[in-house]
C-alpha cells in the first residue's frame, strides 16, 4: 500500500511539503503540490510557479518521482501547454484536477465542472493522449519526452454517483498512469460519509472497461481504525504490518487489480505522523509537533512579510492540529488573537501544556 499527501489549495505549498517530508516524511510516497492553473493566455501565475520551481524541493532526493503537480485546466491545449512546462523543471508526473467543487471553477468547465460533460472530457483526454502516445513515440527513454506522464484524480460524479459508470469507462480508455477516486461527488463537496459502495462500483466498472492504472482511493482516512474499516470494506490485509510490507516490495502485479493506494488530506493535517501511525510506527509526540510547527512558521515567515498574516497562514494548522490538546480554549483563543511573532509563541507554549497523549 502506498499513501500520498493529498493536494491542498492554499495548504500543500512548498514550506509544508518540504517540512512535513524532513520530520514525518518516511512511508508518505507522494506529495501533491495544490493546484497550478493553465491559463489560455500560457502563463502560469508568479505564485503558482515560484511552488513547484526545482530548487523549491529541498527536503526531497528524488523530486521528480516524489512530487506531483497538480494542473486545472479546461482544454487540452492549455492542459499539454503546462504539462511540457513542467516536465521542463523536471518532474515526471503531473496530475489533471477533477474534482475541485468550487463555482468559479466549475462554471468554467475546471475541475468537477468537466465531469458534467463526459464526452467532452473524453474528448479532451483524446487529444492529451494522442500528444503524449505520439512523444513516446518519438522518443523512446522517457527522460527525452517533451511531457510526463499523466494521472487523473476525479471524483465519482457531479451530482449523482451513478455517472460515474460512463466516467471510468471513459477513464479505462486511456493509458492513465493512476486513477485517484475521491469516493464523493461534487455536490457532496467534502461533506458526509465517503460512498464507499459507489467506489467499489466504480472500480469494478473501470477495471471490466479495461483500465489498467493503479487505483488510489480518497476520502475521511483519517486514523487507523478509518483505514482498517476501508481496507475491510474492500477486501484488503488489514495487518498494518502487511501494509508496510506490500510498500517495501515491489509485488508482481503491482496491486494493479484492487486499490493499490491511498490519498491522505485532512487526515494527515490533524495529525502529520499519521501515515508512520497506518504503518505501525508511534503515535504524534508533542516534541516533533513543536518542531514541525516551527518550522512551518519560518517557512511560511521567509516569504510572507506580515507577522499577522503569517499567523493566518499558522491559523490554518492549528484549525485542524487542536483535537490534540485538552482543555485548551484559552490557548487557542490567545493564538488566534496574537498579533505578532512574540505573542504567537508564547500562545503556542502555553497550547502545549495541554498537549493530550
Ligand atoms: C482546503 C482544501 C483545499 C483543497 N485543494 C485541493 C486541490 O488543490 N486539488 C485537489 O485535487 N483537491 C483539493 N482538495 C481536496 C483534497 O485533495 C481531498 O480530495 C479531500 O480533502 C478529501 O480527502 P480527505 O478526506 O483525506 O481530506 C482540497 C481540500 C481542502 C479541504
Amino acid at each position: 500500500m502506498r499513501f500520498y499527501f493529498a493536494p491542498m489549495e492554499g495548504i500543500t505549498l512548498y514550506p509544508l511539503r518540504n517540512i512535513h517530508r524532513e520530520i514525518f516524511g518516511e512511508g508518505v510516497d507522494k506529495y501533491f503540490t495544490p493546484f497550478i492553473t493553465a491559463a489560455h493566455n500560457h502563463h502560469f501565475k508568479n505564485r503558482e510557479k515560484k511552488d513547484v520551481l526545482p530548487e523549491r524541493n529541498m527536503s526531497f532526493d528524488c523530486y521528480p518521482d516524489q512530487v506531483v503537480v497538480q494542473i486545472m485546466a479546461g482544454c487540452s491545449d492549455d492542459f499539454l501547454w503546462a504539462a511540457k512546462e513542467i516536465k521542463k523543471l523536471g518532474y515526471n508526473e503531473v496530475n489533471l484536477n477533477l474534482g475541485c467543487p468550487a463555482p468559479t471553477v466549475v462554471n468554467r468547465r475546471k475541475g468537477a465542472g468537466l465531469l458534467q460533460d463526459p464526452e467532452y472530457l473524453d474528448g479532451m483526454l483524446k487529444e492529451i493522449f494522442t500528444a503524449l502516445k505520439d512523444d513516446a513515440k518519438t522518443f523512446e527513454e522517457a527522460k527525452d519526452r517533451v511531457y510526463p506522464e499523466l494521472s487523473l484524480k476525479t471524483r465519482l460524479g457531479f451530482s449523482d454517483d451513478a455517472e460515474a459508470d460512463r466516467l471510468m469507462e471513459i477513464y479505462a480508455a486511456y493509458p492513465v498512469k493512476e486513477l485517484t477516486i475521491h469516493a464523493r461527488v461534487r455536490e457532496d463537496y467534502y461533506a458526509g460519509a465517503p460512498r464507499l459502495d459507489a467506489y467499489k462500483r466504480a472500480v469494478k466498472i473501470y477495471r471490466e472497461s479495461g483500465g489498467n492504472a493503479d487505483i488510489c482511493y480518497n476520502g475521511n482516512i483519517d486514523s487507523k481504525e478509518a483505514l482498517c474499516m476501508l481496507m475491510e470494506e474492500l477486501d484488503m490485509k488489514t495487518d498494518p504490518k502487511d501494509v508496510l510490507l506490500e510498500s517495501q516490495s515491489e509485488n508482481e502485479d503491482k496491486g494493479k487489480r484492487g486499490t493499490s493506494s491511498i490519498m491522505i488530506g485532512r487526515g494527515l493535517l490533524s495529525n502529520p505522523a499519521l501515515v508512520r501511525e497506518l504503518r505501525g510506527g508511534k503515535g504524534l509526540l508533542a516534541s516533533e509537533l513543536k518542531t514541525y510547527l516551527n518550522k512551518l512558521y519560518e517557512g511560511y515567515a521567509a516569504y510572507i512579510p506580515e507577522d499577522r498574516n503569517v499567523i493566518f497562514k499558522m491559523l490554518e494548522h492549528w484549525a485542524f492540529l487542536h483535537v490534540h490538546f485538552k482543555d485548551s480554549d484559552k490557548s487557542l483563543k490567545n493564538i488566534r488573537k496574537s498579533r505578532s511573532r512574540d505573542e504567537y509563541h508564547a500562545a503556542v507554549n502555553e497550547m502545549f501544556t495541554h498537549f493530550d497523549h
